[in-house]
């Protein structure tokens, strides 16, 4: 069936004045004269457009009036050197044929220029709009740029449990796996998943080198621009690695995932740039181009106070910063991405490795420009008498953790990895300004249609 259909992409990139195929599309526009239609066609392989003319001859009453914005066809004809400016070449029709309807004036998406909000509203449509199908493709480029950069460094790709026992985070923000019948199908208390990184931390010690690049679910109660209850998140774990690899890995990994989106989607990138976020283009240069900067918890406190700017929450020692003090830190003091590390232990998970100043632990976040944090991670307590110490310590029952500390017990080394939000990650490459809009079908608060 489609051995001579042609993607359009490939066509304006190389296809040849003279050539006969077959395109098939969705239109975005018709006009249409005494002489002659023009459809402009998209087929989702790039955000530019095919334009299709379709002679007097051949424009049979089904072309002029069932073939309207939003419809798909198939149309075969002869790739012709285009006259008009912005495309190298047209396709002039042979034969046209409708393949599906888009009943005139019902279509939603008949104008330009609908809200986000609205959008939102038409999910499964909006896949066929300029600004999400460009979305989409940076989210899959972004996808396989993470495989490559793994697996050309020898991490190996493992697949941890979506139905988990453990809460991770210990922040207790989880929903519950039940059946509609029998309670306790699982013989215990069963939840989604919070992160992959404990199963994780299980299969670097003896793989070496994991990463994982899963689903994620947190029932926190959030509704903000940067939340969501399900999101997709990349989680790295290195055997034998301290907190300084685990911050270089992260620098590494983020370049790589810019580099890949202005190798792959450079029209993408341009509209984004025009229409979405003017800055987008120079903010990726800036953490393509920049050594990240490296500074301590404390430090960044100090730089906050003594910045003289009125926070909404006045930063102090002790306290997690809020987006309003990372974004300071990254887009107007460092102006350029900033990898935060030592926080206190108070504020973080049980997990983390203990400093010897007892009052931070290695844990470290990177902050980047409009988003804030886009990684999370740390160096991991590997001594069992102080991991047990913190669980007690934080009120949580042994018993829970019983294979993560067991797993400690034996041949127990310095490990490290990190969390980057793969959403949040779309977000910094697309200049999408709400993490709804980055995931095709987003679950939040209130929000789980489609
Ligand atoms: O900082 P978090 O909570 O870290 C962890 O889950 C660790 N277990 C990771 C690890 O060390 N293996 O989450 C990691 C990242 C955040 O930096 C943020 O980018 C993203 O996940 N994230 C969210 N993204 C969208 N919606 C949410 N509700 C998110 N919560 C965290
Ligand atoms: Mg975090």
């Amino acid at each position: 069936m489609g051995k001579s259909l042609k993607r359009i992409k490939t066509i304006l990139s190389d296809g040849e004045a003279g050539t006969m195929l077959t395109v098939k599309g969705w239109v975005r526009s018709r006009r249409t004269s005494k002489q002659v239609s023009f459809l402009v066609l998209n087929d989702g392989s790039t955000i530019k457009t095919l334009q299709v003319v379709v002679p007097a001859e051949i424009a049979t009453a089904s072309v002029v009036d069932d073939i309207t914005t939003g419809a798909s066809v198939s149309i075969k004809g002869e790739l012709v050197e285009s006259p008009g400016k912005g495309q190298r070449v047209e396709l002039r029709a042979t034969e046209v044929e409708l393949l599906g309807s888009a009943s005139g004036e019902n279509y939603p998406l008949q104008k330009k220029g609908h809200s986000m909000e609205f959008m939102r509203g038409i999910a499964h449509l909006r896949a066929r709009t300029n600004t999400f199908g460009a979305v989409f493709r940076v989210r899959s480029t972004l996808a396989q740029a993470t495989h490559r950069f793994f697996g050309e460094r020898g991490f190996n790709y493992v697949h941890t449990p979506i139905i988990t026992a453990s809460d991770c985070e210990g922040a207790g923000e989880m929903f519950e796996v039940k059946t509609s019948g029998k309670d306790h199908f699982f013989g215990r208390e069963a939840m989604l998943t919070v992160s992959g990184q404990l199963n994780g931390e299980a299969l670097a010690y003896g793989l070496g080198l994991i990463y994982t690049f899963g689903p994620t679910f947190r029932a926190e109660n959030s509704h903000t621009t940067r939340h969501l209850s399900e999101f997709w998140m990349i989680e790295p774990e290195m055997a034998f690695y301290d907190i300084d690899d685990d911050v270089d890995l992260a620098e590494d990994y983020l370049k790589a995932l810019v580099n890949s989106v202005f190798e792959h989607n450079p029209h993408d990138l341009e509209f984004f740039n025009k229409f979405i976020d003017k800055s987008l283009v120079s903010t990726l240069e800036t953490i393509r181009d920049s050594r990240f900067e490296r500074i301590s918890y404390t430090d960044a406190i100090g730089i906050l106070q003594a910045s003289g700017k009125k926070f909404e929450f006045p930063p102090a020692w002790g306290d997690d910063l809020q987006t309003e003090h990372e974004r300071f830190l990254t887009e107007e003091h460092f102006k350029r991405p900033v990898a935060i590390t030592g926080y206190p232990k108070s504020i973080k998970a049980f997990y983390m490795y203990n400093n010897d100043d007892e009052k931070t632990v290695a844990a470290m976040d990177v902050l980047v420009p409009r988003i804030g944090e886009i990684v999370g991670g740390s160096q991991r307590e590997h001594r069992i008498e102080r991991l047990e110490e913190r669980l007690l310590a934080d009120g949580m029952d042994l018993e829970d953790y019983s294979w993560y500390l067991d797993l400690h017990r034996y041949g127990a080394v310095p490990h490290a990895g990190f969390g980057l939000g793969f959403e949040r990650a779309v977000m910094l490459c697309t200049g999408m300004q709400n993490i709804r809009d980055v995931i095709p079908f987003p679950r939040a608060p209130g929000t789980a249609a489609f």
